[in-house]
């Protein structure tokens, strides 16, 4: 007899971005004649750029000849991409990162998700509070997080690290110690960013304590402030302690296309010993069979000369729509931060409401679409966020729409 896995009937509701989407359709139904500004999911809206379009344009017309056709990718990725990556990512932050380092990925929300498999069941995890979901859900899924709460929105056997406005919504070391930590900077969803000096304190923390590091590091394209950290590999001790994501989706609009990869050192072992790089190649082996040939020429041409000033530009758009959506929302009297070293913004919802009765009112009266802070965990409850993803009309509008409240 079939019976489904238990630890995925715990998840409570649906995953927060389809919930969002689900109440958008509905209110769009009924209201057919709104413009709606979608400032809800960190979607990106700008076209591929032109040396990104000419790889793909390239390696299409590869594929359409027998001599340079290509089947299966390598499950770990192109040794092109990947040296690549290791050249022009992780040398001019002075880091030793090696390709063979490097595993490629069709992105890293999944990679996000999947790494925890390569830990085993009674794994004790810390995540940021507010968070991104996927870390937490799963965990769920792999049935090591406890029981759920309604009441405070918390699991039973997850260690929660708040960031508050009182902390800079930059985490506190756990007094309790996990065995994983998950740590997002530039911070999804506050905006927050972490100074090099507090990283090196979690580096040291973890290596103390025998634990891991997830260090999900896909909006460091948009850190605009020295001294900040673009990879934990930038501390000292990191290549002991950390794994570290990256994306393409947010540093060159490959959201649609797919393309990520994630960082583990070999010198990475668990408390017996055990090498976590041997753990995610076997894994990547035996689950994926590699990122796709064309879009894997597609990243390589991200950190072509133009590739780079090109996305550059992209995210310089983006930016200015995160000071145009600051700026307006702190015209309206809101109190907001982020939206510096981030492409998110994050605003306190005014007196009375709840992160939910915000978004309702946003949609309804303004026709603006954002996230609720507490879709992400409880601290975030009397949050919100908003993207800088939208286009730069659209970010204005939104504003104006917003003061005019
Ligand atoms: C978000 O809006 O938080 C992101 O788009 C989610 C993601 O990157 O998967």
């Amino acid at each position: 007899m079939i019976h489904a896995n238990e630890a995925y009937l715990k998840l409570p509701g649906s995953y927060l971005f389809s919930t969002i989407a689900k109440k958008v359709a509905a209110f769009t139904e009924k209201n057919p004649d709104k413009k709606i500004i979608r400032l809800g999911i960190g979607d990106v809206t700008q076209p591929l750029c032109p040396a990104v379009i000419e790889a793909i344009h390239k390696a299409t017309d590869e594929m359409a000849k027998a001599e340079t056709f290509r089947g299966y990718a390598p499950d770990l990725g192109y040794d092109f991409l990947r040296n690549t990556i290791a050249e022009k990512v992780f040398r001019p932050l002075g880091t030793d990162i090696a390709a063979d380092e490097i595993f490629v990925s069709d992105g890293a929300k999944s990679d996000s998700a999947n790494i925890q498999e390569i830990f085993t069941q009674n794994t004790r995890i810390a995540v940021c509070d507010p968070v991104y979901p996927v870390y937490v859900d799963s965990n769920v899924m792999a049935g090591r997080t406890g029981d759920y709460d309604s009441e405070t929105g918390l699991w039973s056997n997850v260690i929660y690290m708040p960031c508050t406005e009182a902390n800079g919504y930059s985490p506190e070391l756990p007094k309790e110690v996990p065995d994983l930590i998950y740590l997002c900077f530039p911070n999804n969803p506050t905006g927050a960013m972490i100074s090099k000096a507090k990283l090196q304190e979690w580096v040291d923390y973890a290596n103390r304590n025998k634990a891991v590091i997830i260090y999900d590091a896909a909006y460091e394209a948009y850190i605009s402030e020295a001294d900040m950290p673009h990879s934990i590999f930038e501390c000292e001790g990191a290549r002991t302690c950390a794994i570290e994501l990256r994306s393409f989706s947010k540093n060159a609009g490959f959201t649609g296309t797919r393309l990520g990869y994630t960082v583990i050192p070999r010198e990475l072992k668990d408390a017996d010993g055990v090498s976590l790089h041997s753990l995610w190649a076997r894994r990547h082996g035996t689950k994926f069979n590699g990122a796709p040939y064309i879009i894997q020429r597609a990243g390589e041409a991200v950190y072509s000369e133009e590739g780079q000033r090109q996305t550059k530009e992209q995210i310089a758009y983006y930016m200015k729509n995160a000071r145009t959506i600051y700026d307006g929302l702190q015209a309206a009297g809101y109190t907001v931060s982020g939206g510096v070293n981030a492409p998110y913004i994050w605003l306190k919802v005014p007196a009375g409401m709840t992160s939910w009765d915000f978004f309702d009112y946003l949609l309804e009266k303004a026709n603006v679409v954002g996230t609720p802070g507490s879709g992400f965990g409880p601290s975030g409850e009397g949050y919100f966020r908003l993207t800088a993803f939208g286009s730069y009309e659209n970010s204005v509008e939104a504003m104006n729409r917003i003061k005019a409240l």
